[in-house]
Formats: structure tokens, C-alpha cells, sequence
């Protein structure tokens, strides 16, 4: 006669009630942030053909929106200017006027006390070439030029009332400029969340419509080779070192092992941004029902968290959040 077997895990699996008290993660409305893109003299908004569910929007459809952001009770939102005019050196982004900013002051002044008001510090919507910095006369990205300008643009996003500045740019050094920056134009509150570990994905595709970017080629100069996961613990620690109050992974869930090695070494909160690209494979496939669509995204999320991110950007930060709220 075979005996069964004395350890037997499949007991804590038996009921729902055992399943919630013995899950390792969770994912709570207010872990999530929301990217949303705003679209200079829009008066409605517009969909995005590759993001089905996520939109460019007007003036007033963001403040609807954020208002929603905040019922839902999220963590807060992370703003993407999409203006009408480009040139070489990006000059809508220093532009107090310029769409960003202005979304930024509306944001602030609408949901500022219930949400973190997030903007995206880079270059690539508002320049002309569509690269994440200004140009040397050679065509290649210049590193040092572009960081007086992300110190130009960390002081504008700052006095428009972000208070969370998204350094997505990859340029060296840029969390150590922005941090003086700030710090010389009494913005020492203000936060750096550096986008430290940045790959170079074919994941940001869609993103690349969403902004309506301009850019010819791609960004291996700067963002990190996909094959690299040493390198993405090493940019954390440079950012740490530079003054970094958060560090990010991006794209998150093919990078869970680059998460996993940083939330391992980081002293300070680690997010990570589930890309479009990400949301876009997800939508497709439940729209041809071939995936369930509310189990697929939040599986997604429980895994991204469960890799080590404190914090998830996600386009489906408010809808995930009522899912939550109703279990
Ligand atoms: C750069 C930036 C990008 C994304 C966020 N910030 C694009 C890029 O590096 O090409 C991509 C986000 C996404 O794909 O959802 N401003």
C-alpha cells in the first residue's frame, strides 16, 4: 500500500479565504501610477490607434481624468507632453507655456493633494530629431549639452508643481545635474525618480505613437542593451549615488530579473513601468479572446510587484485599481 504523503502544500490552496491569507504579494490601488499624455491644442481627446483604451488628451478631458485618477485612488500620475511644434534643442519643454508645464499646473492645482503629480524630464516629445537630447554636430546625442538642458527643464517642471521628476533620458550623470539643479533654485523638495535601468525594447513602439515621435533610427547609444543585466544594477547605483530618491526598471515584466537584482541592492523604493508595449501585447490578445483580459493585467501586476517593484506605472493604473477595490 502506498502512503500518502505527510507534507502536503495543496491544504493552504483549498479555499479562497486560505488563498488571500496566505498570498505573498498584493497589489494595493495606491501602488499604482498612471502615465498620461496630454496633446497641445487638442479640445478633445484623441485615441491612440496602437494603445486601444488609452487616449491623447485635451486640457479638459486630463482634468476629468485625474479626478477619476484620484476616486479610483491611486498613487498618483505621471504627465507626457505631446506639443504642436518641435525643434533641435526641444525648447517647448523649457517653455513655461509649453504643453507639459501647463498640463503640470492644472494637475497640481486639480489633484495635488490627492495624487503625486509625476512629469516625464526628457527631451524626445519636444525635439524635432526625436532623440532624448540635443545633437552634436556630428548627429551623435551630446551627453554634457543635454544635461544643462533636463537642469533648465528640472527647474520649469518644478516651479509648474510637479513634485516628482521622471528622469528618463539615459543621458550619465543626469540624476547628479537635476538633483543640483534643484537644489540651487529652492526646489530641495522636489524628487528625482531616475529611470535607471532603461533598455532599449522594442516594447516602446506604441509609446513612440502616443507622443507622436519623430525619431528616425533608435536609442542604443544611450539605453541599455537588452542582454545586459549587470549593467542595469550598476546604473541604479550610480543614480543611488547621484542622489536618486527612487530608481526604476523599465520595461518591467521582461526585465523581472534586472527588478529582482535591484530591489535586492537598492536602499530606496524601486519601480518599475509596465511599457505600451506591454499593455498593447495584453489588449491584443484579449481582444481577440484568446486571453482573459482582467485576470491576464492583474497577473501581470502581481508579478512586476513579486519581482520586487514597490511601485508599477501601468496604462491600466485606474481601471486595475477598481478591480482591486471590488475583491
Ligand atoms: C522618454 C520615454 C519613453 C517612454 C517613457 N519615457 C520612450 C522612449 O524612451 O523611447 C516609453 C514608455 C512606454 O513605452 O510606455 N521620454
Amino acid at each position: 500500500m502506498v502512503t500518502g504523503p505527510v507534507i502536503r502544500p495543496r491544504r493552504l490552496r483549498a479555499t479562497p479565504a486560505l488563498r488571500r491569507l496566505i498570498s505573498e504579494t498584493r497589489v494595493h490601488p495606491a501602488d499604482l501610477v498612471l502615465p498620461m499624455f496630454v496633446r497641445e491644442g487638442a479640445s478633445e481627446p484623441q485615441p491612440i490607434g496602437s494603445m486601444p483604451g488609452v487616449v491623447q488628451h485635451s486640457l479638459d478631458s486630463l482634468r476629468a481624468a485625474l479626478v477619476e485618477a484620484a476616486e479610483a485612488g491611486i498613487g498618483g500620475v505621471m504627465l507626457f507632453g505631446v506639443p504642436s511644434t518641435r525643434d533641435a534643442i526641444g525648447s517647448g519643454a523649457t517653455d513655461p507655456d509649453g504643453i507639459l508645464n501647463v498640463a503640470t499646473r492644472l494637475a497640481a492645482a486639480e489633484v495635488g493633494d490627492a495624487l503625486v503629480v509625476q512629469t516625464d524630464l526628457c527631451l524626445d516629445e519636444f525635439t524635432d530629431h526625436g532623440h532624448c537630447g540635443v545633437l552634436a554636430a556630428d548627429g551623435s546625442v551630446d551627453n554634457d549639452a543635454t544635461l544643462e538642458r533636463y537642469a533648465q527643464m528640472a527647474i520649469v517642471q518644478a516651479e509648474s508643481g510637479s513634485q516628482l521628476l521622471g528622469l528618463s533620458g539615459m543621458m550619465d550623470g543626469q540624476t547628479a545635474v537635476v538633483r543640483a539643479a534643484l537644489d540651487a533654485s529652492g526646489h530641495s523638495g522636489t524628487a528625482v525618480l531616475a529611470y535607471s535601468a532603461k533598455y532599449a525594447t522594442a516594447l516602446y513602439g506604441p509609446f513612440r505613437d502616443a507622443v507622436e515621435s519623430a525619431l528616425v533610427g533608435d536609442r542604443r547609444t544611450y539605453q541599455l542593451d537588452p542582454a545586459n543585466r549587470r549593467e542595469g544594477v550598476r546604473e541604479a547605483e550610480l543614480d543611488i549615488d547621484e542622489g536618486a530618491d527612487i530608481v526604476m526598471v523599465k520595461p518591467a515584466s521582461l526585465y523581472l530579473d534586472v527588478l529582482s537584482d535591484v530591489a535586492a541592492m537598492s536602499p530606496v523604493p524601486v519601480w518599475a513601468y509596465q511599457v505600451s508595449g506591454e499593455y498593447s501585447m495584453i489588449e491584443a490578445a484579449a481582444a481577440q479572446g484568446w486571453i482573459d483580459r482582467e485576470r491576464a493585467v492583474l497577473e501581470s501586476l502581481v508579478a512586476i510587484r513579486r519581482a520586487g517593484a514597490d511601485v508599477v506605472l501601468s496604462y491600466w493604473a485606474v481601471e486595475a485599481a477598481r478591480w482591486l477595490a471590488r475583491r
